[in-house]
């Protein structure tokens, strides 16, 4: 073999270490911060929930997310007790309950540690560090939307909003970027049922959010009445 081979031959194998190494290391674009309106995700389950709902948005989850679909899941299976997060737990109920079981917090916060929060290496390292994350993203980073949206003065009222309306209202507390909505048609009526806010692969800074749900998905938000 010349020495242009061995080149070649060298090249190749490098590129294909750096190819492998970096689909391990760099799995995923940003980070989807998904809250949910509790009483329309009530309705939108099929089981009711077992208490009644707070008109209020709380966290589904922060998910690591791919502009590329698919989304990165499971890339650990751990659990935590409720003695290592016994000195967060009481702020977890509040902005990150499990609205269908309020008796099972933890069980959901497993899930979603399990799901998505293990994918988020290296901004995200352990549990521990993903339920901070959210409560500083709730709470100090403000990105809370019942706040956001009642600043903009659309309280849950259960009025009928326009898309733009809910966008606009959004849009003005994170930089002008666009959130992510998903609605769904509950007893005869359309309700807003989640919102998404977009953060950057650092989560230093708000991004647009893409992907949204078109027309011929059952999770589609129409220019007008939706239920808030
Ligand atoms: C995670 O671990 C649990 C308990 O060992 C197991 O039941 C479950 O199937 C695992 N899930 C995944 C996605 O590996
Ligand atoms: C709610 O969670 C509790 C505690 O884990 C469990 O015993 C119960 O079966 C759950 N109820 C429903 C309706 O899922
Ligand atoms: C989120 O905002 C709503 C509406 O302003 C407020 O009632 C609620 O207390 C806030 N939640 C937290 C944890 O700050
Ligand atoms: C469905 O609509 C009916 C009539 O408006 C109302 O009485 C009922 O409470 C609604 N159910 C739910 C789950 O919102
Ligand atoms: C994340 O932050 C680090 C340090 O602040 C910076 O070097 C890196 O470029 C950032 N990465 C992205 C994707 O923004
Ligand atoms: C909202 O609009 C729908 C039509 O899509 C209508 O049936 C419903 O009564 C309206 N609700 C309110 C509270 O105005």
């Amino acid at each position: 073999m010349g020495i242009t081979g061995i080149i070649y031959m060298v090249t190749t194998v490098f590129s294909l270490v750096v190819l492998i190494f970096s689909s391990f290391t760099v799995g995923f674009d940003y980070f989807q911060f998904t809250q949910q309106y509790q009483p329309a995700a009530c309705n939108s389950n099929p089981t009711p929930c077992k208490d009644p709902p707070a008109k209020l948005f709380t966290v589904h989850g922060l998910w690591p997310s791919n502009w590329n679909l698919p989304d990165p899941i499971f890339c650990k299976n751990t659990t935590i007790t409720p003695q290592q997060i016994g000195h967060i737990e009481a702020q977890l109920e509040i902005i990150w309950p499990n609205v269908f079981n309020r008796t099972n917090h933890l069980v959901f916060w497993n899930k979603q540690w399990n799901k998505h929060g293990s994918c988020g290496y290296p901004i995200i390292n352990d549990e521990i560090q993903y339920f901070e994350t959210v409560i500083k993203m709730y709470i100090i980073k403000k990105q809370n939307v019942s706040k956001i949206l009642s600043r903009a003065k659309i309280k849950p009222e259960g009025k009928n909003r326009t898309r733009t309306e809910i966008i606009n209202a959004i849009s003005i507390s994170t930089n002008n970027m666009t959130p992510k909505l998903k609605c769904q048609k509950n007893n005869g009526t359309i309700e807003l049922v989640e919102v998404t806010l977009c953060n950057d692969h650092n989560i230093t800074k708000f991004i647009n959010c893409r992907h949204p749900y078109g027309p011929q998905s059952q999770f589609f938000c129409p220019k007008i009445n939706i239920l808030y």
